[in-house]
């Protein structure tokens, strides 16, 4: 007995030695080489879910850019512009394996959707994606430097899908960013998935933000608006606001599963983030979601960051579908000034549930819509946007 107990005890001190051991080593390699040990023990998906105009385009290079990341923009696109007369009920699932497959870096699954001679130039704006334009993929811009996309349209696009699906394997994240998911349900199987490490960050914006942003650029969104309204014949003037409500309506119905009623796998994998708090402290914002997903903030992305969010003028026209260096606390006000109030009125009316939900205060004239001074945007409540315990922080708006 004393001699199994002996025995025993030196098992688990040299369990616990192998184990400290195997831990420096990879802390070690880690330290050498960031991309290499953590993709191959364990990758981390992303999906970025959003919908239009709510700064996901912003959000999305932040991830794009950064160096361990490989990042897609919008691959449900695809299944939305081959099945244009569908709506959206029908083609979640669609989305779904869509995105399944783009985490397992597998590619084939596009031939549904693309031409028959396609490279890389046929994935919709894959210029957004750095990894695209940086080694295995293209030998343009090396790791860990931030990618121009200019050039990288004009020097990147004969890769193959080969060499994308090369490159995916290569990084130990994989994000995805969409506007094209309305619940979370289709996306429980992956969460499922023990090959996959799923986390969710749900980007939302004030709605009548969105709706004056979405009228600069209108007729961009006609094929959009009737995918989303299920090809429902909806009178023209009240378009906007069917489909400003649906996308309320899936901000209430996300949440409401990830935070209300969960189930145990939604756990420490879904974080909201509202726009506006991005708009008001970029850097503090960001950090927190990349601490959500396991990415490390740098130098450089802090200075990129920086630039990009502390430009001048509300942002024009042309720009709409850019992202360039403009003040992104101005942009999120915009709405104040341009939008006659009868249309806020109305918007608040379709989205009462959600803006109470999101902590956007409605307004009740005019003048009040007009008043700058009079912040719209209640304090967020971090416990109701995130499940997992956050590190102390300041409380407050960002
Ligand atoms: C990207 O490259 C283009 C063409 O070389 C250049 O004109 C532009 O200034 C560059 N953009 C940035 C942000 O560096
Ligand atoms: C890649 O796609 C572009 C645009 O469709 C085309 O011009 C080019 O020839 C293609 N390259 C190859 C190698 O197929």
């Amino acid at each position: 007995m004393p001699r199994y107990r002996v025995n025993l005890s030196t098992m688990v001190f040299l369990l616990i030695l192998l184990g400290a051991t195997v831990i420096l080593f990879c802390g070690w390699y880690i330290k050498l080489n960031p991309l290499d040990c953590t993709s191959s023990n364990r990758k981390i998906h992303v999906v970025l879910l959003s919908s239009w105009r709510s700064g996901s385009s912003f959000v999305g290079q932040v991830f794009g850019q950064h160096p361990s990341v490989f990042y897609l923009m919008e691959p449900a696109w695809h299944v939305w512009n081959k099945l244009k007369n569908s709506g959206a009920q029908a083609l979640r699932m669609a989305v779904r394996d869509l995105i399944r497959s783009v985490f397992h870096c597998d590619f084939s699954v596009t031939d549904a959707y693309l031409p028959q001679r396609r490279n890389v130039s046929s994935l919709f704006m894959w210029s957004h994606s750095r990894a695209l334009c940086s080694p295995p993929a293209c030998s343009l811009t090396p790791r860990g430097h931030l990618s121009n996309q200019t050039q990288c349209l004009q020097t990147c696009d004969t890769v193959g899908l080969q060499e994308v699906q090369e490159a995916c394997t290569s990084y130990s994240h994989v994000v995805l960013k969409t506007v094209r998911i309305f619940e979370l349900e289709s996306l429980y199987p992956l969460f499922e998935d023990p090959s996959l490490d799923l986390r969710i960050i749900h980007l939302v914006r004030d709605p009548r933000a969105v709706v004056r942003s979405r009228e600069q650029s209108a007729k961009a969104f006609v094929h959009d608006n009737a995918v989303v309204l299920e090809q429902r014949n909806v009178p023209a003037a009240e378009v906007q606001y069917q489909v400003v409500q649906e996308i309320c309506r899936s901000h209430v119905r996300i949440s409401e599963r990830a935070l209300r009623k969960p189930t145990p796998f939604l756990k420490g994998r879904y974080k909201m983030v509202r726009y506006e708090d991005v708009a008001r402290n970029p850097l503090a914002e960001i950090s927190a979601m990349y601490d959500f997903v396991d990415l490390d903030m740098t130098h450089q992305l802090e200075e990129w960051i920086y630039k990009l969010t502390h430009g001048k003028g509300k942002g024009s026209l042309k720009e709409a579908f850019e992202i360039t260096s403009r003040n992104a606390a101005d942009v999120s006000q915009a709405w104040r000034t341009t939008l006659p109030h009868n249309k806020v009125k109305r918007i608040q009316q379709v989205c009462e549930g959600a803006m109470a939900l999101l902590g956007y205060t409605t307004v009740n004239s005019d003048e009040e819509q007009k008043r700058l001074d009079i912040d719209l945007l209640a304090p967020r409540e971090p416990y109701r946007f995130t499940w997992l315990p956050q590190k102390p922080e300041h409380s407050g708006k960002g």
